[in-house]
C-alpha cells in the first residue's frame, strides 16, 4: 500500500444503502470448468432476481478480462490477481447494497479462499460441478480443442489444475438450468 493514505469514512452506509435495495448484499461467488454453465446459470439466477426487483450485477471471467483485467494471462500468479481485482471489485458492489453474481473459473482454493475472508458473511460460494468430459463434449468456444491439441497452454482441467472446494455453501450437480436457478433463488430469500 502507498505510503500516507488516510481512508475517509463517509456517512451513508451499506446498511443505508440496503435499506433503499430492500434486501442484504452478497456474493453469489461461481466456480468451476470453463464451460461448466457457470455464466448461463448466473444469468437466468439475475434474470430471476431482476423480475423479484433485487439489485444485482454480474462480473464474469470473459467479460472483466477484455476490460479491467485485460493485463492478465492465465499463470496461477495472474489468475490470483485476477481474483484478487474482482474480490475488490464485488467489495465495492456490496457496499452499494448489490447482490453481486461473480462468474469466474477460479480454480485455486487459496483465492477463494481470500475472497471469503475479505468478504466475509457476504461470500456465497456455489460449486458448478460439471465433469470435465461434459464440459470438452459442449466445448462452445473450440478451446478444449485447442488445449487438448497444446495450442493453448495452462488450461484449466487440461494443462493447469482444478482444486475443487470442500465445502461449498451450495452445490451444482446433475440439476437442469430451472432447478440450478431455483436452488440459488431459495438460498437468496432464505439469506
Ligand atoms: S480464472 O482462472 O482466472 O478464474 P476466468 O474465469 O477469469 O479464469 O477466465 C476464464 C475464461 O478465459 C474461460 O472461460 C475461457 O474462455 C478463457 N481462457 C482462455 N485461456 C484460458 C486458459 N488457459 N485457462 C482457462 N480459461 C481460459
Amino acid at each position: 500500500m502507498s505510503k500516507n493514505i488516510h481512508k475517509y469514512s463517509f456517512s451513508v452506509t451499506r446498511e443505508n444503502r440496503e435499506a433503499i435495495s430492500g434486501h442484504k448484499a452478497m456474493v453469489l461467488w461461481f466456480t468451476g470448468l470453463s464451460a461448466s454453465g457457470k455464466s448461463t446459470i448466473a444469468n437466468n439466477v439475475e434474470k430471476e432476481l431482476n423480475k423479484k426487483q433485487y439489485n444485482s450485477y454480474i462480473l464474469d471471467g470473459d467479460n472483466v478480462r477484455s476490460g479491467l483485467n485485460k493485463d492478465l494471462g492465465f499463470s496461477p500468479s495472474d489468475r490470483n490477481e485476477n481474483i484478487r481485482r474482482i474480490i475488490e471489485v464485488s467489495k465495492l458492489f456490496v457496499d452499494s447494497g448489490k447482490i453481486v453474481l461473480c462468474s469466474f473459473i477460479s480454480p485455486y482454493r487459496n483465492d477463494r479462499e481470500m475472497a471469503r475472508e475479505i468478504l466475509g458473511e457476504h461470500f456465497v460460494e456455489i460449486f458448478v460441478n460439471t465433469p470435465i468430459e461434459e464440459c470438452i463434449k459442449r466445448d462452445p468456444k473450440g478451446l478444449y480443442k485447442m488445449a487438448i491439441s497444446g495450442e493453448i497452454k495452462n488450461f484449466t482441467g487440461v494443462s493447469a489444475p482444478y482444486e475443487k472446494p470442500l465445502m461449498p455453501e451450495i452445490l451444482i450437480e446433475n440439476l437442469s438450468l430451472k432447478e440450478s436457478v431455483k436452488k440459488i433463488i431459495d438460498y437468496v430469500e432464505k439469506n
